[in-house]
């Protein structure tokens, strides 16, 4: 069987764990993503039942954040499926989200101390990074250090939590790769905010250019809002938080290129994933290399 198939059918038993019809049907219907957490943790530590485990506690983490996510941002669809907040409102949503995220502190209290402490303090900055990011969305944020910070606490911090801990029970060098992680999960968050720009909504599985009329002021668009005149920022800034008619679009549009927004925010991305590879090499882990490639070039 496939390691990923084996911490599908971890998270499954876990679930069955709880004894709850509910909770099991909920997760069937729960898509699965692209296990970008899991794929780090066994390309450091290999296949085995310490690993398999801190990927399955790991998942439901990520999962019970996303269920918690599509409630606080109103989302109905995520994978090309509808959400569980859509389905079934948004109580299920919140219910399910703690369910998922408590079985898997239960299960991180049976793992190694230093690796039950590494992943709940990510947890706690997720959470820090989520409300971030709600604050960072009420009003026009114009600074990188901001999102910067943000998005290292809402996206990076488990996934450097995922590879340190990982690291930690295959005995190799946690701090490098926790910084590899730390490196890859920056950058994963800005191709993330920069695919919702440039794809269609039905390569994404989510609708796409929604994140500006979320309030969320992602790197490219800060990028283009430095390099506009007075009179161009004023403008941009109106279409703050609006659905854009087809003209405000095309005008977006045409300062994102004019600026070399996209471009530069694409460089961006390659630098941190650069670092991130920088951090490991002298250990001899090219799936690394290759995971932080294809996780710059995807297109969803
Ligand atoms: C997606 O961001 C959201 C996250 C990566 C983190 C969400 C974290 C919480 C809700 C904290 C609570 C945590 C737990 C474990 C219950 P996004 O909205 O930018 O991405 P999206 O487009 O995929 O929704
Ligand atoms: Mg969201």
């Amino acid at each position: 069987m496939e390691a990923l198939e084996l911490v599908q059918g971890q998270i499954k038993e876990y679930v069955t764990q709880i004894g709850d019809e509910k909770s099991l049907k909920l997760l069937e219907m729960l898509p699965t993503g692209k296990m970008l957490r899991s794929k780090l943790i066994l390309k450091i530590a290999d296949v085995n039942d310490a690993s398999i485990k801190l990927c399955a506690v790991v998942e439901m983490i990520h999962a019970a954040s996303l269920l918690h996510d599509d409630v606080i941002d109103d989302a109905t669809t995520r994978r090309g499926q509808k959400t569980i907040n859509a389905l079934f409102g948004n109580l299920t949503s919140i219910m399910f989200g703690d369910i998922l995220y408590s079985k898997a502190f239960t299960e991180l209290t049976l793992m190694d101390k230093e690796i039950a402490y590494t992943i709940s303090n990510a947890v706690t900055l997720l959470s820090v990074g989520e409300l971030l990011d709600v604050e960072l969305s009420k009003t026009f944020n114009t600074s990188y250090d901001k999102y910067l910070d943000m998005i290292y606490k809402k996206t990076a911090s488990l996934i450097e939590a995922s590879a340190k801990s990982a690291a930690i029970l295959a005995g190799k060098n946690k701090e490098i790769f926790a910084l590899y992680g730390r490196n890859l999960g920056i950058a994963f968050q800005m191709v993330d905010d920069i695919l919702d720009i440039t794809e269609e909504s039905s390569k994404l599985g989510k609708p796409a250019m929604l994140d500006f009329v979320e309030g969320k002021v992602t790197i490219p668009y800060l990028l283009t809002w430095e390099r506009l005149s007075n009179e161009e920022r004023t403008k941009l800034e109106s279409f703050y938080k609006k659905e854009l008619n087809n003209e405000e679009t095309i005008w977006l549009k045409s300062k994102f290129q004019e600026t070399n927004a996209i471009t530069e925010s694409i460089d961006l991305a390659k630098k941190f994933g650069q670092e991130a590879i920088e951090a490991i090499k002298n250990e001899n882990n090219n799936e690394l290399v290759l995971i932080m490639k294809a996780m710059i070039e995807r297109d969803f």
